[in-house]
Formats: structure tokens, sequence, C-alpha cells
């Protein structure tokens, strides 16, 4: 029998999974040492497999999964899966300028010694699989997206650069009408300042989706708000997988002019609208 074991910034998304896949769920404690060491524990267990859900987006994070990790097998777990929902560190996957690491390859190191297997929801390279060294499986979740959009009027789903042309896709199938389109995007990696040039598809009247797998910052896609609202689209969404929305994001969005921002589970966040759980599920169930 499985138990899903929540990490602290995943327990929407582990109760979401322990309805879904009908199994247990435990309830860790998590603490914190007056000199900020963290102690995350597992009181009880009672199965032989233990699936340890939980996102990787700050430092804390990482150490918490390793301790969960290893508290499951210390409470007699035979076998142990980690379904990563938001897989933090992904964009740094190469050493950009000489003396960088590659500091999800680092991560996915030590995050491999306390498991059997790992599941990654849209990392946001499919090849940071290759830096897990057991066996790792990749879950798509942008058709989930697709649920939180009603009603829209000739839409257009728009990746905001090329690499997210098959999530906007994938939304737009899930969907089940509209055109898909994407802008170039150059990203000055000294300033951080991105430069985004549309494409020339019509968008006068239209509603459009920009799909992306992170909105962090919220600069890529506040940009692609403003070009689509001075082309004239009429409301324009913005929905991600992963909304990590830092610092001033959400509110850089409402600025642009963004009519609603939809993310998922991956993150608990006030937008996060969509769950996951549906997409990990079947790759838990064999
Ligand atoms: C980049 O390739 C990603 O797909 C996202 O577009 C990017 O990470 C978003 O970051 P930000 O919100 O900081 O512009």
């Amino acid at each position: 029998m499985t138990t899903i074991v929540p990490g602290s910034s995943t327990q929407a998304l582990a109760a979401e999974l322990a309805a879904e896949l009908d199994v247990a769920l435990t309830v860790p404690s998590y603490d914190r040492f007056a000199d900020g060491e963290t102690l995350a524990a597992i009181p009880e267990f009672d199965d032989n497999e233990a699936v340890i859900v939980a996102s990787t987006a700050t430092n804390d994070a990482h150490v918490e999964i390793l301790q969960l990790q290893d508290a499951a097998r210390e409470a007699g777990a035979k076998s142990v899966t980690t379904v990563i929902p938001y897989l933090g560190y992904a964009r740094q996957d190469k050493s950009f300028k000489p003396g960088q690491p590659v500091s999800v390859r680092a991560t996915a190191r030590a995050i491999s010694t306390g498991t059997d297997r790992v599941l990654l929801v849209e990392p946001h390279e499919p090849a940071v699989a290759e830096f897990f060294t057991v066996s790792t499986d990749i879950v798509g979740a942008a058709d989930r997206l697709a649920g939180a959009l009603v009603g829209l009027s000739d839409p257009l789903f728009v990746a905001p650069d090329e690499g997210a042309v098959e999530l906007a896709t994938t939304t737009r199938d899930a969907y089940g009408e509209g055109t898909v389109d994407y802008f170039e995007k150059e990203r000055d990696y000294e300033t951080g300042e991105i430069e985004l040039t549309p494409s020339d598809a019509p968008v006068d009247g239209r509603d459009v989706v920009v799909v992306d797998d992170i909105i962090a910052t919220g600069g890529t896609m506040s940009g692609a708000i403003e070009v689509l609202d001075d082309r004239g689209a009429d409301r324009v969404f913005a929905v991600c997988v992963h909304p990590v929305l830092a610092e001033a994001a959400l509110t850089k969005l409402s600025a642009a002019g963004v009519e609603r921002v939809v993310g998922t589970d991956t993150l608990e966040r006030a937008v996060s609208e969509v769950s996951v759980a549906p997409a990990i599920a079947p790759l838990l169930a064999d």
C-alpha cells in the first residue's frame, strides 16, 4: 500500500493526489530550529511505499525533500517515489558563464540518492530528467489549464517564446478551439531585460491566452500582455503551469492589463485554480 507524504509547500496538491488515488495521506511535522535549520519528520507510516510530493521552489524545500525521503525510509518505507511538481533551479541547466554550476544537475543528483523513482511535472526543459540517476518520468499538465478557461471569443493561444509553443498547442487542443502562435523572445542575460517580437497574427477583438511554463518575475508575461493590448486584443489571459510569482509579478501583470491569471497547484498561490493531481495519478497507479 502507498502513503502520500506532502512537502510543506505542496499540501493541497498532495491531498488531491491522495484522494485521486484513494490512498493514505500522512501528516508530517515541519519544524525550524533557532539557528535556522529545518526538521521535517513523518510521525506514522504503516505502508510499504512512500510517495513524497514536494516542489523545490526554495533552498529550504531542497533540504526538506531530502529529509522527507530519509524519514520515509527510517519509518519503514521499502520504496520511495518522489514527485516534484515544480522543479526549482531548472532554468540553470547549463553553465552559462565560465565558473557557473549546472545547478539543476547538482540538485537532481542529491535528490536521486534518496528515492527509487522521480516524477517531474512540466520541467522547464524535459532534458533535465537525464540529470537524475534513478528512473525519471515527465508528467504533462498543460491540458489541465484549459479547464479554467470558458467562453473565449475567437481565441488565440500565444506562446511568449518558441519554447512554449507545445504548451500553448496542448492548452488549445484541450480547450477545443482556437489558433496558436508565438513571439520571438530575446533575453539579455546581463541586464535581465526581455525583448519580445510579436508575430503578425490578427488579435484585434479576440480573446488571447498567453501560455507559459513559468511566470517568475512576470517580465515575460507582462511584456506579452502589453504588446497584445497595444495591438487591439480584447481580453488577455495569462496562464502557466508554475505560478512562481516572485516579488511584484502579480502587480506587474495587473498593471499590464491582464484579464485573469491562471496557474496550477504545483505551487500554492492565490491563482492556483487548477490541480495537476489528475495528470500525476495515472503514473502512480501502475
Ligand atoms: C523561460 O524560458 C520560461 O519559459 C519563462 O518564460 C520564464 O522563466 C518566465 O520568467 P519571468 O516571469 O521572470 O519573465
